[in-house]
């Protein structure tokens, strides 16, 4: 009726409600869904929120390429059905089985139920522990393998542990694109799909922030294979004139800008600043790492000074990652360290670090002990260490606070010898 009202529910609105399917090149689509409000992803703060890209090929055999976390299935179901009914999907591509690519399939094969499913040996292995597979039809692919759809060709490139043991990517040839999956994404919720939108309507900084966030969260213990799946890209002559991975935006300005970051970061380069990572009983931690900043800064390196109870722990592994040195401040507690930051040293550790070095710093009131952990930790991580630390009692005096501006020039002065070897 002429006039009438829809009354659009807000989880709809939040989840994406309308999107349209947005050609990225000659009849292939992203059909994804925009997730504007998770702040958490598996513990990771997402304050931009983030996006699932999946993406429909029209060709003889419709291709989907990935699907979407299983609460968004109602959207990218709609969304491809704005271009297609999907029950004409003919092939589905499985790049990787985390949750929040593969969960929706259940779904997807209702509707397209004789469609065949291309995957990874590993991803099949996985994914029987997510659904009943014996009802569908299921080919195990790997690295070289190709599957003609009609007027265009995809090629299958396994990608063991970028960032998953299942995970592959698949190039699209004729049309130079690279779906890449979790590989050059980022956690970005946004109106526009393209890097080249994204600088125009937002920031340049926000995006190349967003990738190494992405990157140090996710996947900074896999320089080493991402410097050699790169250059068995490079080897395989793959013209790559599109990237578009399963989260964020899609690089089509700038392809191998993200392509250089990437080695750039797996090589090991940063800047030459720290961040002081600490946290605080009442207040002593804190006074010391004024003192230490601005040691560190009239050195000439820069400095970032974050609260760990007052900052996401993803932000400050993003911290971390960004400078070639890195100051922890922990009180003592119980003759060990502050849990915050034996959580964000724990945390650390399972993402493997390189290329940094780390000293530690802290009040103590009688026993004292939290520094001494602190190293300990640096040494099972293998980081370079600037010893020894700083530990004051109780309270730093006006001579403490004197030892404490000299502590960060002097771990200044080491940050800058050591960067100076890469
Ligand atoms: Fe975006 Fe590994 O999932």
């Amino acid at each position: 009726m002429a006039g009438e009202i829809r009354m659009i529910p807000m989880t709809e609105l939040l989840r994406g409600g309308d999107m349209k399917a947005v050609e990225l090149k000659n009849g292939i689509y992203w059909v994804g869904a925009i997730d504007w409000a998770v702040r958490d992803f598996h513990g990771y703060a997402t304050p931009r929120g983030t996006t699932y890209n999946n993406y429909l090929i029209i060709d003889d055999e419709i291709t989907l390429l990935d699907t979407v976390k299983h609460d968004f299935s109602d959207i990218t179901i709609k969304t491809i059905r704005s271009v297609v009914d999907p029950a004409k999907i003919r092939n589905v591509v499985i790049n990787h089985i985390e949750n929040d690519h593969a969960t929706s399939l259940d779904k997807i094969m209702e509707l397209a139920p004789r469609a065949t499913i291309y995957i990874t040996e590993k991803g099949k292995k996985g994914l029987e522990r997510f659904f009943d597979l014996s009802k569908w039809d299921m080919k195990v692919v790997k690295t070289g393998d190709t599957l003609r759809i009609g007027r265009r060709t995809l090629l299958f490139l396994e990608t063991p542990m970028l960032h998953w043991p299942d995970s592959m990517m698949t190039y699209i040839k004729e049309e130079k694109i690279l779906i890449s999956q979790d590989g050059f994404g980022q956690h970005i919720a946004s109106a526009v799909r393209f890097d080249d939108e994204f600088i125009t309507c937002e920031s340049l900084s926000e995006l190349e922030d967003a990738v190494v966030d992405y990157y140090a969260n996710i996947l900074m213990p896999f320089g080493p294979i991402i410097k050699t799946k790169i250059a068995d890209i490079q080897k395989l002559g793959l013209d790559i004139e599109m990237i578009a991975p399963d989260h964020g935006v899609i690089w089509r300005k700038n392809p191998e800008k993200v392509v250089k970051a990437y080695l750039d970061m797996a090589e090991g380069k940063s800047a030459l600043s720290v961040p002081i990572i600490y946290d605080t009983m009442w207040h002593s931690t804190e006074m010391m790492a004024l003192p230490i900043m601005q040691g560190i800064k009239d050195e000439g390196v820069e400095c970032k000074v974050i609260k760990l109870r007052a900052t996401p722990m993803s932000v400050a592994i993003k911290e971390f990652w960004r400078g070639r040195g890195c100051l922890v401040g922990t009180p003592t507690l119980n003759n060990i360290m502050y849990p915050t930051i034996a959580e964000f040293l724990t945390h650390l550790r399972g993402l493997r670090p390189k290329n940094r070095i780390i000293g530690a710093f802290g009040s103590y009131g009688w026993g004292g002990g939290a520094v001494k952990e602190a190293y300990d930790e640096f040494k099972r991580m293998g980081l370079e260490m600037f010893e020894p630390g700083l530990q004051i009692l109780y309270r730093p005096s006006l001579e403490d606070e004197t030892k404490c501006y000299e502590f960060g020039r002097e771990f200044a002065k080491k940050v800058k010898e050591y960067h100076s070897k890469f």
